[in-house]
């Protein structure tokens, strides 16, 4: 496994406020991380210093094996970073901006004119190219700052909440230009405030907070985590719920607890689980022996804002986990 990214021990501070307190990441080669942490935690601080904006107090890091301190060119020469084009001038077009770039990378008349159509093509931009910067939404802008960055494919790419403030439709797109980077080979860190976009991309996920890494896993780890896992079975009558009861008792099966609606309620038990499939079968297999038919299994799980706010000390919400149908691929 080649690291893309490699931090180790990184600290910064600003005046007396420690924003880094030795910070270590690696990110491999071809792969999406998320960093995931509230507001402040130093996401945009690390960005910052990976892409060589800022400058480290301490500890090492190396972007496509150069180090940000020793070598800030050829990190720059192997790296994208999404927001950092919006200052342009926003009485160009889209395509003028684009050109623009590809001149700026030395890609020469033909070749810039030639990538300019095709990133236009790709952002489902080809409409707005001729149109001023100034008349593009949220969405149209950040789809052009992500093909601006992409002009000369980078190794590395660093996106800094790259669809904060768009709407389901937007973000899907831009997951979906994700998504073909990465197939391409590029390497991914992503900074987001919203986990279920750390989910749908990220292969793994790295929590700061408090100046530290406080978790760091697959998604699937990072759920496991946190306890609220569980089976929630209903019976068709009262008799059947109380001998599963009874079958079930050393399962640890009780009656939902509050905030399930009565109606589901009613009939139902829930059994805590890790989430893995053997806690099932057994259960399912007890209640085989026993006679018993289920009307209805659910499987609940804990989601990713459970992590993060179990992880980062803010106030747990009331358990509502991710509900698997028993049709869906239960795992
Ligand atoms: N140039 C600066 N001067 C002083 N303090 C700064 C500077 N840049 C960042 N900070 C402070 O460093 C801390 C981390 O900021 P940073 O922007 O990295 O957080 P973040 O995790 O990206 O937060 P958000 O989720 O709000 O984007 C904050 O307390 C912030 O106020
Ligand atoms: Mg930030």
């Amino acid at each position: 496994m080649t690291a893309a990214i490699d931090i180790r021990g990184l600290r910064k501070s600003y005046g007396t406020t420690t924003v880094l307190d030795g910070v270590d990441l690696t990110v491999a080669a071809g792969t999406v991380t998320a960093l995931l942490g509230p507001n402040g935690a130093g996401k945009t601080t690390t960005v910052h210093i990976l892409s060589t904006l800022v400058r480290a107090d301490g500890g090492t890091a190396t972007v496509d094996g150069c180090d940000v301190a020793r070598d800030p060119d050829g990190v720059r020469a192997a790296i994208g970073l999404t927001g950092q084009f919006s200052a342009v001038d926003t009485l160009l077009t889209g395509e003028e901006n684009l050109l623009l770039m590809a001149r700026l990378r030395h890609l020469g008349a033909k070749r810039s004119r030639a990538r300019a159509a095709q990133l236009l093509e790709q952002f489902d931009l080809v409409d707005a190219a001729r149109k001023p910067l100034a008349t593009y939404s949220g969405g149209m802008r950040r789809r052009l700052d992500l093909a601006m960055t992409l002009v000369q494919a980078p190794r590395v790419l660093f996106l800094d909440e790259p669809t904060a403030g768009l709407d389901p439709r937007s973000r899907h797109t831009m997951w979906q230009i994700v998504r073909d980077l990465v197939a391409d080979g590029t390497t991914v860190l992503l900074t987001t405030q919203y986990l279920d976009e750390a989910d749908e991309l990220a292969g793994r996920i790295a929590v700061l907070d408090g100046g530290n890494i406080v978790a760091d896993g697959t998604p699937d780890e990072l759920k496991r985590l946190v306890p609220g896992g569980h089976i929630r079975l209903r019976f068709r009558d009262e008799g059947a719920l109380d001998a599963a009861a009874h079958a079930l008792a050393s399962s640890g099966a009780t009656r939902p607890a509050d905030g399930v609606p009565a109606d589901t309620a009613a009939l139902s038990l829930t059994v805590p689980t890790d989430g893995g499939v053997s806690v099932l079968r057994a259960l399912l297999d007890r209640l085989d022996r026993a006679g018993l038919e289920i009307d209805d299994l659910s499987i609940h799980t804990p989601d990713l804002d459970d992590v993060f706010f179990a992880l980062t000390g803010g106030t747990p919400r009331e358990n509502r986990g991710t509900t698997t149908p028993t049709k869906g691929s239960a795992s």
